[in-house]
């Protein structure tokens, strides 16, 4: 089908941003990655993609929202790369054309997937636009080539995920839980926190280390300080010895209340779990007036994986 014959010529897509309740890491696997083990949460922070027709061949994005300006606009943008991957899999890029655009909630290069979230976003409004027929696990499949985050993004909710984090399987989660997400104000690079990883740990097994049992039984039954006490991400370490200052950001959480504080995947965002919603909305005032923070959000988990709203 060529874009002239697209079933609509709008379409707008919300996709999630994740936090992983654990991140147990193996050794590093001979294709660069590391083999995870690992339960994602999808949360209320939101990055929403609109995708109208466009000319066959012309594939366009800009990039809205208070962090717009350290995100790509041009074709190294994974929403952009996720475009051009569902159109050269179906006829060719030259078949298809569209115009994105994104209105970017998630911490940018944060550590909560918001490049995956828009690549997410990007098939999911793609494949509507262009009226192409794909099944979410051909979607997903489709997702893990453009990154190890992005089949998760697709999924939603709650998840364990193995392999690179791409091998998912829905996990049972009753209740929701609040959170407080807190970016400070320095970068750290994914690869680069892996790497340290490695630096670290020069003797890990290749097969991670398991999930806590009691953070799936905390889940399994609503028990928000069971899954408190068992939150852990074995990149933490890496991500504090990259940039110690991190520490002072989990400590003040921790003592401002947070039933625990962790470092969101690779880092630098650092997400507090609250006891309940007005512990987070106290928590989440108390963290901003401190000014360890550039940014300090409120969102709770689960919430479904990328979707279309219109
Ligand atoms: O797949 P994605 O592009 O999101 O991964 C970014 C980087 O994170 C990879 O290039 C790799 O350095 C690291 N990574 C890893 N093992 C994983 C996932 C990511 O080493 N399972």
């Amino acid at each position: 089908m060529s874009a002239s014959e697209a079933i609509t010529d709008r379409v707008k897509v919300r996709a999630p941003g994740k936090v992983n309740l654990a991140l147990r890491v193996g050794g590093l696997r001979a294709d660069g990655y590391h083999s995870l083990a690992t339960v994602f949460q999808a949360l209320s922070l939101f990055d929403d993609l609109g995708a109208r027709a466009a000319a066959p061949g012309d594939y366009r994005i800009t990039v809205a929202g208070d962090q717009a300006h350290l995100v790509p606009a041009d074709d190294t943008n994974l929403a952009v790369k996720a475009a051009r991957l569902l159109a050269s899999r179906n006829g060719g890029e030259a078949r298809y054309g569209v115009d994105l655009s994104i209105r970017k909630t998630i911490p940018v290069t944060g550590g909560m997937a918001g490049g995956s979230a828009n690549a997410a976003a990007a098939l999911v409004a793609c494949a509507a636009l262009w009226g192409i027929d794909i099944n979410p696990d051909e979607l997903r499949e489709l997702g893990a080539e453009l990154g190890a985050d992005v089949p998760f993004c697709l999924l939603g909710s709650t998840a364990l995920g193995h392999g690179r984090g791409d091998d998912l399987v829905p996990v049972l989660s009753r209740g929701g839980y609040h959170w407080v997400l807190a970016l400070p104000d320095v970068e750290l690079s994914t690869p680069a926190v892996f790497r340290r990883f490695d630096e670290l740990n020069p003797d890990a097994d290749p097969s991670p280390p398991p999930v806590p049992p009691g953070l799936l039984e905390g889940l399994a039954s609503g028990d928000v300080r069971r899954v408190a006490e068992n939150l852990v991400n074995d990149l933490e370490p890496a991500a504090l010895s990259l940039r110690p200052h991190l520490a002072d950001l989990l400590d003040a959480g921790r003592d401002a209340g947070a039933l625990a504080g962790i470092v969101s995947g690779s880092g630098p965002t650092c997400a507090f779990l609250a006891a309940n919603e007005d512990e987070a909305v106290r928590l989440s005032g108390v963290l901003s007036g401190l000014g360890l923070s550039r940014m300090v959000r409120r969102a709770s988990g689960p919430v479904p994986g990328a979707r279309q709203l219109a």
